[in-house]
């Protein structure tokens, strides 16, 4: 089965692999993406924000990106996000694993079914994220020597740049964990086309409001994104037995035309 990683800010490259960079032309753009080497072949890698950390957050080709692992057969994805921590008890270098997400974003393509030949479909939420690929993180992630928060709620803005005071504020008191400007739309697209997709956030700083300025904590954080990138090579390769609702979660008022959305096709 093929997999895939997303990772951004400060995650280029996987430790002790190699890969071939390629570029997957699909109907809404191109998307750049590693293609794993030797034993790790049918493994992808797509550092979001693209090789050089050039594409803020919301110019990101999200559908290109979801579609070009779709048409390479991907079905499991796990991402990384780099986020601000709201939540008092998750301090910077906290992993959450997420469970749910408040999409504040605007003005993104977020969806694959626009209506007529690409169809229209409303899709389930409930559960946002892949629960049998969130459960086997959680219960690898001390193998790697990991303390996983075992839920979090990332909100999701437009950015580039970072919040008010005010803004955190309210997340929190929405229920919102951690804040970034990329987790939304990966999450619903992979949904779309059936896709098992699961998230770890990586706290860098407290939220604006909390210090009286942004301060990246960089200390440590590549061993921990080290060791979380191991955790990940670790859920993917082993066989898991998925019971979630990924697969059954795009309801169709008007079914796209054939070819469309299926692996290989548009
Ligand atoms: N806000 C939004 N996105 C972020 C932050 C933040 O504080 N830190 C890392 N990504």
């Amino acid at each position: 089965m093929s997999t895939a990683i997303i990772a951004g800010t400060d995650i280029y490259r996987i430790p002790g692999l190699t890969f071939n960079t390629e570029t997957i032309q699909t109907p809404y753009g191109d998307a750049i993406v590693n293609i794993g080497q030797g034993a790790y072949n049918d493994l992808f890698f797509l550092p979001r924000h693209g090789p050089r950390h050039t594409i803020p957050p919301h110019r990101i080709n999200y559908r290109a990106h979801i579609k070009a692992l779709h048409m390479l057969g991907v079905q499991s994805i796990l991402a990384a996000y780099a986020v601000g921590s709201i939540q008092p008890d998750i301090p910077p270098k906290s992993l959450v694993l997420l469970d749910d997400f408040l999409d504040f974003t605007s003005d993104r393509p977020f969806t694959f079914y626009e209506g007529g030949d690409t169809g229209l479909a409303h899709t389930i939420m409930s559960q946002p994220y892949c629960p049998t690929l969130s459960q086997r993180l959680r219960e690898l992630a001390p193998e790697f020597d990991l303390e996983l928060r075992p839920t979090g709620t990332y909100v999701c803005t437009n950015g580039p740049r970072f919040e008010t005071p005010g803004e955190i504020r309210m997340y929190r008191q929405l229920g919102g964990d951690v804040v970034g400007m990329t987790g939304a739309q990966e999450a619903t697209l992979a949904r779309e086309l059936g896709m098992h997709f699961a998230a770890v956030a990586l706290s860098i700083n407290w939220a604006a409001g909390i210090e009286s300025t942004i301060r990246i904590v960089n200390e440590g954080q590549e061993a921990i994104r080290a060791r979380l990138l191991s955790l990940f090579l670790k859920v993917l390769t082993t066989p898991s037995d998925f019971h979630c609702p990924c697969q059954q979660s795009v309801l169709f008022t008007h079914r796209p035309a054939v070819g469309f959305n299926d692996a290989a096709g548009k």
